[in-house]
């Protein structure tokens, strides 16, 4: 089903909000609702997007690829991002992502067994002073955790585990 079948309305409000002559400014919203509800954003959603906004499915794409809130590809039910840019770096950060894949049994981009968490590594998240630091992303929203330890991510996982039980 395509996005316009599934979601008229919310659509509808998105372009509400733009001036016809500047409606190419919706992909933003407009791919945070394609990707509601599979976690990513199809292919087909993409190609969808662009013919509304009249421009070309490359540069929807270019978008995707750029922002680390949106994503191409199915994950697990957590996007467990870990920021690697340099200050982080500084502070430990590679270490803190090799140990914590150690521990889950993972390498960076993939997804534990059940299916809960996917280990991403990403630049700079704006808490450059607080790492290691790492962004949960999953159906409760966008949650930030700052001054990690390998203990207390794997405490955030079983949490998590046990809120999608
Ligand atoms: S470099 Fe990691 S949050 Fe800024």
């Amino acid at each position: 089903m395509s996005l316009a079948e599934k979601y008229p309305q919310e659509i509808q409000k998105i372009f509400a909000k733009y001036p016809p002559e500047q409606k190419r400014s919706a992909v933003m919203p407009l791919l945070y609702l394609a990707q509601r509800e599979e976690g990513f954003i199809t292919k087909g959603a993409m190609e969808e997007i662009a013919g509304m906004l009249g421009i070309k499915v490359t540069e929807v794409a270019e978008i995707v690829g750029f922002y680390t809130l949106y994503h191409d590809e199915k994950a697990g039910k957590y996007r467990m991002q870990v920021c690697t840019d340099l200050p982080c770096a500084l502070r430990g950060a590679d270490k803190f992502i090799e140990e914590l894949c150690g521990n889950l049994g993972v390498k960076v981009g993939e997804t534990t067994e059940d299916g809960l968490v996917t280990v991403e590594a990403v630049m700079c998240l704006a808490a450059c002073d607080k790492a290691p630091m790492l962004q949960t992303q999953g159906s409760d929203g966008i949650n930030y955790h700052e001054n990690m330890t390998v203990d207390k991510t794997l405490e955030l996982i079983e949490a998590l585990k046990k809120s999608v039980a």
